[in-house]
Formats: structure tokens, C-alpha cells, sequence
């Protein structure tokens, strides 16, 4: 079933919608148009008890005036391009460098997140459009763009992401929802377990830019290879985790991308018993342990944004790919139809 509400208004007068999907097993996501944000994710826990277990606002006001990338779908290219420009068959693109005036982060100035895309719901589904024209933030190309947020019977949410251009780009979309499996109000991740098929991370400068060296996780904080409690070692005495303020840092899944997606991570919370199984099929998954998430924009209900309150998995291809010949490719050419499919999967244990 898929509810339509109107959320606000831009500054222009267009309306921004918000679309609620539910099913018969108690799960619902709320989802507006201003960005595509995830609003709300309630789903049962070991009891039966209902919560919300992604972090959002309660007005398009909060979303519009907030940093964080709350739910928002991201592109053109979600993560870090060093520099905020690199050469793509022989042209140099200069991009948003809205990250300390240097870097670009999560699609420059006026990113995916900011857009308000257009709807059309289907039976349990929600499609939203949205078209980046040539140009744009400095990218290359004529760029539509489509994400399908589907619910099923079986509590999976899963995110279908489409891209199309008129000339070469690159391209890395992704979702920025911050999950607490406990309920988004209910205290710090720490305790939450968490699992990673990940064999690599990026290693990264201060600035959390790759410095094109993968390291192995083994022997160190970064090896979620068996579920580790995410607090266990996030104050370990490691630089990239200090340049992090804890996990920011993109994990490289084991043998890389798949046709299909694959079961690739899952987040457990032993007090709700609420479990989240990611599937994706792209190649790396950003950790982001909610490091600098102290913005005064208060979530909903009105409790305060805090550091480590939530946690996002963010799939995505390697970032900043263009500046090392050894990274995944993040290219999309004409005629080429870039799909992606993640799912984030719901159960009680
Ligand atoms: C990045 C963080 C950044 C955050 C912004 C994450 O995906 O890796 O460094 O602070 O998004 O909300």
C-alpha cells in the first residue's frame, strides 16, 4: 500500500510530497521527494514493538537547513573527489569543491539530495526521476536519473538505482540513511554487532581523501569479517580511525562487484533483537560511525543529533576512482544503462 501526504513547499511554490509504503508484516518507510530522503523506516522488534529505526526531521524546513545528508539519495557522485576535478578523456572538469573549498563530497554544492524529484507510486514501490543537465555542479553530460524504492511482504527495502547519459561521466549514487536498529532515539551504536564481507578498506589522508593504498583489514580495527561490536574497537589507537573521529571509510567487498546482489553485511542490535542484512551488488560499502553528528537541527520529535547515535552503509563504487588507474571504474558512457540494486533486509533474532 502506498500513502501520498504533502510534506511542504519549495520556495517557488512546488509541492514536496511524501509517499509512505506499507506492508502487511508491520513494516513501513516514508520516503519525501525533497532529495528522495528516507524520512522513517518502522519495523517491529523481537517483541513485536514497533520503532523507527533511521534518523530524519520532522520539516522540509530541517531538511532543507541541515548538512547531513539525513536518507537523501546522493549523487552525482556520492563520496570524495580530491581536488574537486579530474580529466576524463583528455578534458579537465572542475566540479563543486564544497568540502573545505577543496574537495567535492557527496555531489558538490547542490547535490541529488537537494532535488526535488519527481514521483510516480506504484503498488508497494515508489520510482522517483530526476534529470542532471549537462553541466551541472560541473559534470559532464545530460544525465536521468531513476531509483526505485520497492517493500516487500518479507520486510526487505530494496533500492533500484538507473542511470542514463548523452556523453561520458562518472557516476556513483548511493543512499545516506543513518540506521540505529535500536530506534534512531535510543542511544549510541557502540553495542550494535556488525558484520562486512570486506577484506580491504581505502585507506585515507586527514582529509579522508583514498591515498590509492588498500589495506588488508586483517590485524586490525577495520576486520568486521566476523560481527564485531562496532564500539569494541572504534577508540583504537590508529591513525585512519583518528582522522575519522571513528569509521569513515570505504570497505572493499570481497572479489568486488557482483551481477547480482549479494549478501554482503548485516547490522544487529542484541537489545531489539532487530537484524538488518545488506545485499548489493557494487563493489564497496562506506562505513560512517556518525562521527560528526552534532548538527543543532534536531531530529524528529526533537532529540538532539549526537556523535555515534546511528550509523550509515552506504553502497557505493571505490571514491575518487578517476585519480587511480587501480580503482573500480566510475565511468558511464552513451548507450550504456548503469543498474544497481541494494536491499536492506529486515528480521528479528
Ligand atoms: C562521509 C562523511 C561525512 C558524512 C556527511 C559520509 O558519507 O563519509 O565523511 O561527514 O557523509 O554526512
Amino acid at each position: 500500500m502506498v500513502q501520498k501526504t504533502v510534506f511542504g513547499r519549495m520556495d517557488d511554490g512546488r509541492e514536496v510530497e511524501a509517499y509512505t509504503l506499507a506492508n502487511g508484516a508491520g513494516m513501513q518507510v516514508r520516503i519525501t521527494t525533497y532529495g528522495g530522503a528516507l524520512m522513517q523506516i518502522i519495523v517491529p522488534d523481537r517483541e513485536g514493538k514497533p520503532a523507527d529505526v533511521i534518523c530524519g526531521y520532522d520539516s522540509l524546513e530541517d531538511y532543507r537547513r541541515a548538512d547531513g545528508y539525513q536518507g537523501a539519495l546522493i549523487g552525482r557522485w556520492g563520496n570524495r573527489i580530491a581536488g574537486a576535478r579530474f580529466s576524463l578523456d583528455g578534458t579537465e572538469y572542475c566540479v563543486g569543491a564544497n568540502e573545505n573549498g577543496k574537495n567535492l563530497l557527496h555531489g558538490g554544492f547542490h547535490g541529488f539530495n537537494e532535488k526535488l524529484w519527481k514521483a510516480e507510486a506504484g503498488e508497494n514501490s515508489l520510482t522517483l526521476h530526476t534529470f542532471s543537465p549537462h553541466g551541472e555542479e560541473g559534470f559532464p553530460g545530460n544525465l536521468a536519473v531513476t531509483v526505485t524504492y520497492t517493500l516487500t511482504e518479507d520486510n526487505r527495502l530494496m533500492l533500484d538505482y538507473r542511470a542514463e547519459v548523452d556523453r561520458k561521466t562518472v557516476i556513483n549514487l548511493t543512499n545516506h540513511a543513518y540506521f540505529n536498529l535500536g530506534g534512531y532515539a535510543s542511544g549510541p551504536i557502540f553495542d550494535h554487532t556488525l558484520w562486512l564481507d570486506a577484506d580491504s578498506y581505502l585507506e585515507t589522508d586527514a582529509a579522508l581523501i583514498p591515498t590509492g593504498r588498500l589495506v588488508p583489514v586483517e590485524g586490525t580495527p577495520f576486520d568486521f569479517r566476523t560481527p564485531k561490536a562496532i564500539g569494541r574497537d572504534i577508540g583504537a589507537d590508529n591513525r585512519d580511525l583518528q582522522y575519522g573521529g571513528g569509521y569513515d571509510h570505504c570497505f572493499n567487498l570481497t572479489g568486488g562487484a557482483s551481477d547480482e546482489p549479494i549478501l554482503r553485511g548485516e547490522l544487529y542490535d542484541p537489545h531489539s533483537g532487530r537484524v538488518m542484512q545488506i545485499f548489493t551488488d557494487r563493489p564497496c560499502i562506506q562505513l560512517y560511525t556518525g562521527n560528526v553528528m552534532t548538527e543543532p537541527v534536531p531530529f524528529k520529535g526533537g532529540y538532539p543529533q549526537q556523535k555515534h547515535h546511528a550509523v550509515c552503509l552506504e553502497t557505493q563504487s571505490m571514491p575518487d576512482s578517476m585519480h587511480h588507474p587501480h580503482f573500480t571504474d566510475g565511468t558511464l558512457a552513451p548507450g550504456e544503462v548503469f543498474t544497481s540494486r541494494t536491499v536492506y533486509a529486515f528480521s528479528v533474532r
